[in-house]
């Protein structure tokens, strides 16, 4: 008996610009991402691979044979995208005006955008940049792909981040980024004209991918821009990035229209991995998993749905730490899900990840049942609809990827024919190979490999085991 998904279940496929776009024709993007990745000191220093994403597989020229791949060849029926912000707002958007409110106790906690300011960033944006998101997003639209697109995938503008001054002297940088609340302020800009400007093809808005990975992988473990591993730099960032999905969700609801006439649609995209003590008898492993769980997978989402900044990460929102008048709502919640996480403890409260087992190239361990844990976790806690934003694997010998799809979504199936979890689509990442931050391309996630100079898409053998998915919305 085939196993069927509700009807209208969204089968797709997840890209993000930085990582797509370039590659054919006009390639620089003025984003922190660009300049962190050329420069020579991470090269030499190995904390970027020396790959650069101008070699990448061309979305920005190609995206019409990209689109009718997951139309025509994976019978999909949505595509999660995002836009980069430094293409829209190369130059700085701070002078215009916008009314910003204080809570009184050194929060920004409101942010109009009025007509006059949009005019102003109207004549701040790129006019070729934004026509041609309009035809990327119009082609899809004409291909019947319900379009959920993601404003914030990573790259900051260049004028909000000096990423390599901050590397170098964070203390006396000018700009930082997510470490400074005013970055708030123009994320609310850049939502509300995007929400505009886009809005009226796009049916789900995605406002921050992943605040964890931004925030850790920035300013714990050293590899994104600005390099550097400082826990309270990184609480910081972690903070502005929760709060920046309530800003962003205000300035959607206000200025985007909703296509299908039944109002806007905005949620955030959490990376949800499944975490387990290595020796579930050990209190110290379990501890040390709960932690995980807790700060990873918990934290943020309590700070977007209800505004709880437990700062000092003792488990509670204390007096201080409980913002309600941030938490501006949430429609959904994306859940990014790639792998299990076995955590043994050491001295420091997240411990150490066990690492072996059945794992990607990139040593993410494969097991399934985790999807299936973290669907019925996140619905339990907060009651929002959920779609999975991203699951796939970097699996460049094509050995794996067909097993690892045919298990997750059988999870997937069980969360909701069996736990209940409105689960209301499925992105896989990714359509085809991109650059992978600062790993570059060796690391093949796409369901279609990418040959480097001619560009030609070929399938992997997961394409037509994803194709009789999607289009029979059901499981063998
Ligand atoms: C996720 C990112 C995505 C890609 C995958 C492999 O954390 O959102 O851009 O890098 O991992």
């Amino acid at each position: 008996m085939p196993r069927l998904f509700p009807e209208g279940f969204l089968w797709g496929t997840a890209i993000s610009s930085f990582q797509a776009e370039m590659g054919r024709g006009e390639s620089a993007s003025a984003s922190d991402w660009w300049t962190w990745v050329h420069d020579a000191v991470n090269i030499s220093g190995g904390r970027v691979s020396g790959e650069f994403p101008e070699d990448g597989p061309g979305f920005w020229e190609l995206y019409p044979g990209d689109l009718r791949l997951a139309k025509e060849e994976l019978g999909n029926n949505a595509v999660r995208l995002s836009i980069d912000w430094a293409r829209i707002f190369p130059a700085s958007t701070e002078a215009v005006e916008v009314d910003v409110k204080n809570d009184g106790s050194g929060n920004i906690s409101g942010i109009v955008v009025d007509e006059e300011a949009m005019r102003g960033l109207e004549d701040l944006a790129d006019a070729a940049a934004v026509r041609r998101y309009r035809e990327i997003l119009s082609e899809a639209r004409r291909l019947r792909l319900k379009v959920m697109l993601t404003l914030f995938h990573w790259p900051l503008p260049a004028w909000l981040h000096d990423a390599v001054a901050c590397r170098d002297d964070v203390a006396n940088a000018g700009r930082k980024g997510w470490l400074d609340e005013a970055t708030l302020v123009e994320f609310a800009k850049y939502a509300a004209y995007a929400g505009r400007r886009f809005g009226d093809l796009v049916d789900l808005w995605a406002t921050v991918n992943e605040t964890r990975i931004a925030s850790e992988y920035a300013y714990l473990r050293g590899e994104f821009p600005p390099g550097l591993r400082d826990f309270d730099l990184f609480m910081a960032a972690y903070r502005n990035l929760s709060a920046a999905h309530g800003f962003a969700y205000e300035q959607l609801k206000r200025w985007a229209p909703s296509p299908g006439g039944d109002g806007t649609k905005v949620g955030v995209v959490a990376v949800l991995q499944y975490y387990e003590p290595e020796n579930p008898d050990d209190p110290k492993d379990v501890a040390a998993a709960n932690f995980n769980e807790y700060l990873w997978n918990e934290w943020s989402l309590n700070a977007v749905t209800r505004g709880d900044y437990d700062m000092d990460l003792d488990g509670v929102a204390g007096p201080g730490e409980r913002l309600p008048h941030l938490a501006k709502g949430c429609d959904f919640i994306g859940v990014n899900h790639y792998l299990r996480q076995r955590v043994r403890h050491d001295e420091s409260r997240l411990g150490e990840q066990v690492k072996e087992g059945n794992c990607s190239d990139i040593g993410w361990e494969i097991h399934p049942r985790g999807l299936r844990y973290v669907l019925d976790w996140v619905w339990r806690r907060y009651r929002l609809p959920v779609y999975v934003t991203e699951n796939g694997i970097a699996d460049a010998q094509d050995s794996k990827r067909v097993r690892y799809l045919l298990g997750y979504l059988d999870e997937l199936h069980r969360a909701i024919s069996e736990d209940g979890v409105p689960v209301r689509g499925y992105f896989h990442w990714t359509l085809m190979d991109s650059y992978e931050w600062n790993k570059g391309f060796g690391t093949r996630f796409g369901l279609y490999s990418v040959d480097r100079v001619t560009k030609k898409r070929v399938p992997t053998r997961a394409v037509p085991v994803y194709r009789e998915i999607c289009s029979s919305n059901s499981l063998p």
